[in-house]
């Protein structure tokens, strides 16, 4: 039993879509957020730099009292997670590309991936992609621009639509009948997506899955917050926080987004 709180990171806020999956599953725990959107995007940056960024935001959540950490980065996590698992004593749980899932029930054998530079080129990936390749094709689809154009509010602007086209068209052209969304970013795009995309094609994105993990953990570990204490949410960005309150402010809770040099 923990009340301390669950922390969470991105390299901006794109990790709110994962952390709003887990205060909805678990609406009586604390958390804190990070976006890190002055160093957005990660994913153009060697796995060095993703590395040193995350230890930058373990030890920022670390120093808050967090019991649990959160990745809510694929490229955070399939460049740093294992380094991080290594070098701190806390929980961590991270985002991975679904591929999984998609190439289970993809009928027409043909799983695209839309995910930033650094997820697609890291080993994790492509061991977890090799994994589920049997007999599956998986376009691999950088997503350059995309993650400036959302942490600059332009979800639905005609530049991200035709940026997607143009990342899109390629893959349906090959048959592709589900899309994983490779990038917390990405779910903010479901919408516009959506209206690309021809019915038959399902997407994907994985951040259900992460607050079900994660509520895993905290029951395996005693760690669950068992008061009757309404929740406080805390988000931290260093640019921006009206941006970042824009990503959250259909959320019906106690909290407040402020700004911090981290
Ligand atoms: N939300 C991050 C991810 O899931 C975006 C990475 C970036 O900043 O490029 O990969």
């Amino acid at each position: 039993m923990s009340s301390k709180p669950i922390g969470v990171f991105d390299s901006g806020v794109g990790g709110t879509s994962i952390w709003k999956e887990i205060q909805k599953l678990l609406p009586n725990e604390d958390t804190i957020y990070l976006a890190d959107s002055k160093n957005a995007p990660y994913g153009e940056k060697s796995q060095e730099e993703i590395l040193q960024l995350s230890i930058k935001n373990t030890e920022l959540l670390l120093e808050k009292g967090c019991k649990l950490i959160v990745v809510a980065c694929n490229t955070a996590t399939t460049n740093a997670i294992s380094n991080l698992r290594a070098q701190y004593k806390v929980p961590f749980i991270g985002i991975e590309p679904a591929i999984k899932p998609a190439a289970l029930q993809s009928k027409s054998k043909t799983v695209g991936v839309l995910a930033t530079k650094g997820t697609l080129a890291s080993s994790l990936f492509h061991s977890t992609s090799e994994n589920h390749a049997n007999g599956i094709k998986i376009i691999e689809q950088e997503g350059t621009g995309l993650v400036p154009l959302i942490e600059s509010g332009k979800v639905a602007t005609e530049e991200t639509i035709n940026l997607l086209n143009t990342y899109i068209s390629p893959m349906l052209e090959q048959d592709m009948d589900h899309l994983v969304l490779g990038c917390t970013h990405y779910p903010y795009l479901i919408p516009t997506l959506k209206s690309i995309l021809p019915d038959h094609v399902k997407i994907i994105d994985s951040g259900e899955a992460v607050a079900r993990q994660v509520k895993a953990v905290l029951e395996k570990k005693d760690l669950l917050n068992t008061s009757n204490n309404s929740a406080i949410h805390e988000l931290f960005t260093n640019i921006n926080p009206q941006v970042l309150e824009s990503f959250v402010n259909d959320v019906e809770a106690t909290l407040s987004v402020q700004r911090l040099d981290f």
